[in-house]
């Protein structure tokens, strides 16, 4: 089946709002194990914004399904990235002005520091994933790096005005039969919720998706482990 990827970074965000503990960001990222996620995923922000470092160390520490780390290409967060060795790393442009993650990651321009960047994480054992907009120039330079993944942005998608949806989602399906020819393995994220998510999952070869932000929102009126469960229906469905 498509796998799920919970992004807990607002659960930190709703904790960081008073700088104390709650919400315990480790009970959710077990709320999330135990409704059936397949996975945790964090940003760990140069701002340090919402994710904390200690909460990368203990996720590690105590997950019993992956670790999905998204990060920035940076110095500083690569050597704490190698240190704790989640199970994977998702590499994405980082401005410390937006709210959220607003564009791909651009391989093209950067393809040999990326390759070397992505050689020390196999070296550690870890994964990596290029977060990159729906481009076939970037899905190209993505496979060029040696990266394991790519995680198709599909923000510009779930943002669409209804006339431009059709287009958005034949980028994402032309970027993935691209991904599939290179030999990359075809993740996606960003904006997808209970409405829009059936038509991404309908997706050839897709294996995985990374969702936050809908899951939290809606979390606080069904409860978490419903949140993820009705999202992992929908992924379920896509599969039969
Ligand atoms: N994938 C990546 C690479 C992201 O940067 C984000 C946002 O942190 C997500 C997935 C999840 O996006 P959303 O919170 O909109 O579901």
């Amino acid at each position: 089946m498509i796998e799920l990827g919970v992004n807990i970074d607002h659960i930190a965000t709703l904790r960081e709002a008073r700088k104390g503990e709650h919400p315990d960001i480790i009970a959710a990222a077990k709320v999330c194990e135990l409704a059936g996620a397949h996975q945790i995923t964090v940003h760990l922000r140069q701002d340090r914004r919402h994710i904390q470092d200690r909460d990368v160390r203990l996720l590690a520490e105590t997950l019993t399904t992956r670790l999905n780390l998204e990060m920035a290409a940076e110095e500083d967060i690569i050597a704490i990235a190698r240190e704790i060795r989640p199970t994977s790393v998702c590499l994405v442009p980082e401005n410390r002005q937006e709210v959220t993650t607003e564009g791909g990651l651009d391989v093209a321009s950067q393809r040999e520091r990326l390759t070397q960047v992505v050689a020390g994480f196999h070296e550690a054992g870890v994964k990596v994933s290029m977060f990159i907009d729906p481009e076939p120039e970037q899905v190209e330079a993505s496979a060029e790096t040696r990266a394991d993944y790519v995680e198709l942005h599909t923000g510009a998608y779930a943002n669409a005005p209804q006339n431009e949806v059709m287009n958005e989602l034949n980028r994402i399906v032309q970027a993935a039969a691209r991904a599939l020819n290179c030999g990359l393995v075809f993740n996606a994220g960003h904006g997808l919720n209970v409405h829009n998510l059936a038509a991404v999952a309908a997706i050839s070869g897709l294996n995985e998706v990374n969702i936050g932000h809908s899951i939290v929102a809606r979390a606080v009126f069904v409860g978490l482990h419903e949140a993820v469960r009705e999202i992992l229906n929908i992924l379920r469905s896509a599969d039969g």
